[in-house]
């Protein structure tokens, strides 16, 4: 049998995640997140950016004594004092990890940085270079990966790894790629980069196509040993790669030989802890914390989950900490639904009540979006039956 691979989960929720407009968060609320990442079982934790503010120094400073076995990692820019920055950030951590890099698509060298592809690789050397000064753990990020051409990047690849870099990571900035361009960007690393086995290659997805999460997959699929992620998907524009979506495919996918060190089973907790420090609403369809991941309105859908959950539920509820599924009534809902739902009330109707509640019942259905308990109960009333 085919050995199963490890991947490593970097979560960038506190930084990445924290970048999005409105979901600044204190220091506090970053311990306590970061904490709880732990538990969960990440690899990496990228703290913060601590050049960009004090507030942020702090909270990676506060992280980093707060954990103990993740890995802790500070970004900074391709910059001397950014690199120290972010090195002195990282004094307490028993884990600490450098993440700087620079863009090295056309797109970056060419207007962000009026630049050419030669500077661009002796600058990444010498923030290698620095970086090393302070930790031994040093990730590169080639920024714009996903736009960047292929040979550019494998030649910039080689450089940081003769420098010592030991993650390399190929992030798709701007969700460009497909997935199989972007497993493909991978593979070719893989085969025609000298010294890559030296490092891990880090998948890091950005959702503008609604392709993060496959993205990431391609990429792991085609040799990446570590996946960058955040919680609920957070993240600049369209978000990040969702933790909960990549782990959980290895969980499905068994054939893909894939774990991770997460404890599935608090994933809906963190995600729950995560929206309220952040402000930013989980939306109800999202894949596996969205509310309505687990619930079931169609009459349909509905006799096939109380008859077998299976029918119409693939992912077990509980392997991500939600107890059970609900069913929702709606004027969608059928007799099964309704009965499921009275019985749940302790109420045991005969065939010929049943029929007469649920015409009741669909008439103040059409009126609104959901029925709960109580109106069950005025229901019961109006047919006589209580
Ligand atoms: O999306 C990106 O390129 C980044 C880098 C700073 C790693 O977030
Ligand atoms: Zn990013």
């Amino acid at each position: 049998m085919k050995k199963k691979r490890k991947i490593n989960v970097f979560d960038t929720s506190l930084r990445d995640g924290e970048q999005v407009p409105g979901c600044k968060l204190n220091t506090n609320q970053k311990v306590e997140i970061a904490k709880k990442l732990e538990d969960l079982g990440v690899d990496v934790i990228e703290a913060g950016f601590p050049i960009s503010s004090p507030g942020d120094f702090k909270s990676v400073q506060e992280i980093s004594k707060s954990v103990s076995k993740t890995i802790v990692c500070a970004l900074s820019r391709a910059v001397e004092k950014d690199i120290e920055v972010a090195g002195k950030s990282l004094k307490f951590a028993k884990n600490p990890r450098i993440h700087t890099g620079i863009g090295t698509s056309n797109w970056h060298i060419l207007y962000k940085f009026n630049s050419t592809p030669e500077k661009i690789i002796d600058i990444a050397i010498k923030s290698v270079k620095l970086a090393k000064r302070f930790v031994e753990d040093v990730e590169f990020y080639a920024e714009d990966a996903g736009r960047t051409d292929n040979y550019f990047l494998a030649k910039v690849c080689e450089n940081v790894i003769k420098y010592g870099a030991t993650v390399i990571n190929i992030p798709d900035t701007t969700g460009f790629c497909l997935p199989d361009e972007y497993g493909r960007k991978i593979r070719f690393l893989k085969e025609n980069v000298n010294g890559i086995h030296k490092v891990s290659l880090s998948t890091h997805c950005h959702n503008d196509l609604g392709l993060a999460t496959a993205n990431s997959l391609y990429g792991i699929i085609n040799g990446a040993k570590q996946v960058e992620c955040t919680i609920n998907g957070i993240g600049e524009r369209a978000g990040n790669t969702s933790l909960e979506e990549i782990v959980m495919i290895f969980k499905q996918k068994k054939y893909l030989n894939l774990y991770t060190n997460v404890n599935t089973k608090l994933i809906s907790p963190i995600s729950n802890l995560v929206s309220k420090h952040t402000g930013m609403m989980v939306p109800a369809n999202k894949a596996i914390v969205g509310f309505n991941a687990f619930s079931h309105s169609s009459g349909i859908h509905q006799d096939g989950i109380i008859k077998k959950k299976e029918t119409y539920e693939s992912i077990n509820p509980k392997d991500v900490g939600i107890n059970n599924s609900s069913i929702i009534l709606t004027a969608r809902s059928g007799r099964a639904a309704l009965n499921y739902r009275y019985k749940k009330m302790g109420y045991n109707l005969t065939k010929n009540s049943l029929d007469l509640v649920y015409s009741i019942f669909l008439k103040h259905a059409d009126k609104k979006k959901e029925i709960k308990n109580e109106e069950l109960k005025i229901i019961l009333k109006k047919a006589n039956l209580n």
